[in-house]
């Protein structure tokens, strides 16, 4: 069995233990639904990947969300290919330099830099690495991604959702 599919057994077990109300494959944390996919993207791909499953790279609102997402890909860290998960932060585009979510252009409040980060001189887009920290990266390097669904969408979610990405 591949790395693959075993992050796919994990995920189904987990999310007919704990999830309730998404779809086989993504993991329900309040009101959204995640995927964690194992494959390593650059920031733009990883972002049309989650849209070609109705869903977004991860935002981080809170301490709590932060906590559950690392938590969970710590759990899960034997399948992943990275220990940096790209979320929609970016800097891209803004001539002040300050953090937005791409999708959103909703302004970056919650936040849990790393020591001396953020960096840009290493990279407009940012990573959740597995110690729950948030580092800068270069936008165009590959990383791990873990895509969000909110509430209102969660109802479009394709079930074969992991397997367009994998
Ligand atoms: C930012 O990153 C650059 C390139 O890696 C490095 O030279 C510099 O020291 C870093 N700045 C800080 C404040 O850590």
């Amino acid at each position: 069995m591949d790395r693959w599919s075993r992050l796919l057994i994990l995920v189904w077990v987990v999310t007919g233990l704990v999830a309730g109300d998404c779809p086989s494959g993504w993991i329900s944390h309040r009101d959204s639904c995640y995927f964690f996919s194992n494959h390593n993207r650059n920031w733009y791909d990883a972002g049309f990947m989650c849209e070609a499953i109705h869903s977004r790279r991860v935002t981080i609102d809170s301490n709590d969300e932060n906590d559950f997402l690392a938590g969970t890909l710590t759990h899960f860290r034997g399948a992943f290919r990275s220990v940096s998960f790209w979320t929609e932060g970016t800097s891209e585009g803004s001539s002040d330099g300050s953090y937005k979510w791409a999708t959103s252009q909703d302004p970056v409040t919650y936040n849990n830099w790393g020591k001396n980060e953020p960096n840009a001189t290493i990279g407009d887009c940012f990573i959740l690495r597995l110690d729950r920290t948030w580092q800068s990266r270069d936008c165009h390097s590959e990383q791990g991604f873990v895509c969000e669904s909110s509430n209102i969408q969660k109802n479009c979610l394709p079930t074969e959702g992991p397997t367009l990405i994998g």
